[in-house]
């Protein structure tokens, strides 16, 4: 059987591979201690999913649901923009809701991209822009995130060969993988850059009400100008912890949201109705479950970035997101350090590398582990320096 170019030419998607690997251990009984997909362990608040079960034995939500939304969770989502970040939206034109964002990430190129476009990708960064875009016949460029510049992309050094071929344009803060923030003035900067090259820009900020030490991301919305421009992907997947219901957002250009609600229309039959309540829900509801998880995660952060820098890799704690990003030591790839932590102590971290060639040279942790594993993990990691210290002056003597 002859499968589509496009198939062949995919890379596998990066969490696939490790998912393999963890089962092959444990197929093996091994014990396997995981720090790889950011999918938070805790659960969803209890009103969210008593919502779900309530909505659920309702008739009227066992039918198909419009793909646009209820009109209910559209005001819903513009009043939680409101609110959380001063933004006015227009909930019948300028509000999404999405089968998760990854969803409307991967088809939003179908909106952009013709064959030979190219899209402007952050390198490291979450696979799907660039993936999106390979589906859709284009190119991505990659824009590299750079230790020295805080992991903001440098817009001003794009060629201009490349800007004027330039369809689209990626940023995503809290960042996956580095955990980098942005400024609203880089999002000021964006929306210039974006109206001066005539570029739609996609921010990609599911990680918002991911944040520590009392930091509040800001959105790229709140930037002046910022809708003639651009839209913003949202999700309640990492603020509610809702990764399994599959529920996201869309907001901003009016024009660049109807794009996607035209494909959309065509490809999906929207977001199952009752869990449309449960987020009404969880965007109304009290949002003390956010502080309550932050303050859990900033308690893991500062375990990992301790014990990180205490056995000689580099890792700073990070102001927002649910990651760590962390140096290799020297002397490994990204691939052959997480490799050697897995076989050597049976702890998985995501190589640098599988978000692109900049991601070289780091492993990224993720803090969506149970503290008792955490803890394992941690000690794992301690041993495996311990092993490889005294492996080395061996090899001195
Ligand atoms: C940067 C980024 N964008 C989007 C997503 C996807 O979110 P969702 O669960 O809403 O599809 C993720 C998930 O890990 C992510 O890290």
């Amino acid at each position: 059987m002859k499968l589509a170019r496009r198939i062949e030419n995919l890379p596998p998607y990066l969490f696939v591979e490790i998912t393999k690997k963890i089962a092959e251990k444990r197929a093996k009984g091994e014990e396997v201690v995981t720090f790889a997909i950011g999918d938070p362990d805790i659960p969803t608040p209890q009103h969210i999913i008593e919502r779900l079960c309530r909505e659920a034995r309702e008739p009227a939500n066992h039918r198909y649901p419009e793909s646009d939304g209820l009109p209910e969770l559209r005001q819903s989502i513009a009043n939680w923009y409101q609110k959380r970040f001063g933004v006015s939206l227009n909930p019948d034109t300028e509000v999404l809701p999405l089968i998760g964002a990854k969803e409307g990430i991967a088809h939003i190129a179908l909106c952009f991209i013709d064959s030979g476009d190219i899209a402007l990708v952050p390198d490291p960064g979450y696979p799907v822009y660039s993936i999106g875009t390979m589906l859709a016949g284009g190119e991505s460029y990659y824009m590299p995130l750079l230790r020295e510049n805080d992991f903001l992309p440098d817009l001003d050094n794009i060629p201009a060969d490349v800007l004027k071929k330039s369809k689209l344009l990626w940023i995503n803060y809290p960042n996956n993988p580095t955990g980098a923030v942005a400024s609203l003035d880089f999002f000021r900067k964006t929306v210039e850059f974006a109206r001066k090259h005539d570029i739609p820009v996609c921010h990609d900020g599911p990680y918002s009400e991911v944040a520590f030490d009392g930091y509040k991301p800001v959105s790229l919305l709140q930037a002046e100008g910022a809708k003639e421009v651009g839209v913003e992907f949202h999700s309640l997947s990492k603020s509610f912890n809702m990764t399994g219901w599959r529920i996201g957002m869309l907001v901003g250009n009016a024009t660049m949201v109807n794009a996607l609600k035209v494909i959309k229309s065509n490809m999906d039959s929207g977001i199952p109705q009752a869990i449309q309540y449960a987020a009404i829900e969880a965007l109304e509801g009290p949002q003390d479950a956010i502080k309550e998880h932050n303050d859990i995660y900033q308690r893991r952060r500062d375990l990992v970035v301790d014990t990180l820098n205490s056995i000689g890799l580099e890792a700073h704690p990070p102001k927002a997101s649910l990651y760590v990003w962390a140096k290799v030591p020297e002397g490994y790839t990204s691939k052959e350090f997480a490799t050697s932590l897995l076989e050597q102590v049976g702890v998985v971290v995501t190589p640098g590398l599988g978000y692109g060639e900049h991601g070289e040279g780091y492993i990224r942790l993720s803090l969506t582990i149970a503290d008792a594993s955490l803890v394992k993990g941690l000690s794992l990691l301690s041993g495996w320096r311990d092993r490889n210290r005294f492996k080395n002056q061996t090899n001195l003597t």
